[in-house]
């Protein structure tokens, strides 16, 4: 099974864009996926069009089914969207004890019914960030070719270490996804070359680079998926490299769940 949480501290960067990507691109598998936004900006429900009647909020918080919080996004492709009230639910998580430990609570009776589950998070360090990466073990890291994004990227990473120390977990960045790369700017060559050093000091993967392409805007815009607006688009070509650099990764090293302590 796959699980994974993809995950920059800034915004922008391409996290919602790749999540779906990936969700649709393991559908052409044959894959059951799960995508799970807890950004409270519901960026994923509003890329997608999508409308939901009960949200992220009422699955942790009010503790309704899962089969209740769902929307499907396609035939294989489930989706819990979020809303503002996710920030209400994560404020109710806070007080309880082993609270990191919630979605491991909280998805693991769920996983039967699906073979990957991915994570949209908000582009801050959040107490659901942190349940995700906890849960999943996995983060994808894109960074678009601004310095801001390398910083996000880092401080990503660190997360994953922190977490480590504190909850003696085994988070990792699965792998670093530059993303939005236009080969004619200087910029790009100068973030290319910090990302390629820092994955070199910090062991992680740089995967393939996905190039800017306006037909992600517009298959925004229609509001579905960038495989179902122009498969062939360069954007889906690199992303299709880089998926499939990606699942050969996360095979080679499959995460050891921890046990849900009670
Ligand atoms: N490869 C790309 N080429 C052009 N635009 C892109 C590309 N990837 C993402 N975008 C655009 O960049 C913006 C931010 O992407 P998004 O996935 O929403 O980032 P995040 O979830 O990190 O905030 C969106 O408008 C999206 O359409
Ligand atoms: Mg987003």
């Amino acid at each position: 099974m796959i699980k994974l949480v993809i995950s920059n501290q800034r915004g922008g960067v391409g996290k919602t864009t790749t999540t779906l990507a990936f969700a649709r691109h393991l559908a052409g598998k044959g894959k059951r996926v799960l995508v799970v936004d807890t950004d409270p900006q519901g960026s994923v429900s509003v890329t997608l069009g999508l409308k939901p009647s009960s949200y992220l909020s009422h699955f942790i918080g009010l503790r309704y089914a899962l089969k209740d919080c769902i929307v499907s996004a396609h035939p294989s492709i489930d989706v819990v969207c979020s809303s503002r009230d996710t920030v209400q639910a994560e404020a109710m998580l806070m007080g309880a004890v082993g609270r990191e430990q919630a979605f491991v609570h909280l998805f693991t009776p769920v996983e039967a019914g699906y073979d990957v589950i991915l994570f949209d998070v908000a582009p801050s360090v959040t107490l659901l960030q942190t349940c995700a990466m906890v849960y999943c073990g996995k983060a994808l890291v894109p960074v678009d070719m601004d310095p801001l994004s390398l910083h996000g990227a880092v401080a990503t990473h660190e997360l994953t270490r922190i977490l480590n120390e504190l909850l003696r977990t085994d988070v990792r960045v699965a792998g670093l996804l530059p993303t939005q790369v236009n080969l004619r700017l200087q910029m790009t060559e100068v973030i290319t070359n910090s990302l390629k050093s820092f994955a070199e000091r910090a062991s992680i993967p740089l995967l393939p680079a996905i190039r800017t392409d306006t037909t992600v805007t517009k298959a925004t815009k229609q509001r579905i998926f960038l495989q179902d607006y122009d498969d062939t688009c360069k954007a889906m070509e690199d992303y299709r490299t880089a998926f499939e650099t990606l699942l050969s990764l996360l095979e080679a090293s499959p995460h050891v769940p921890i046990a849900a302590q009670a």
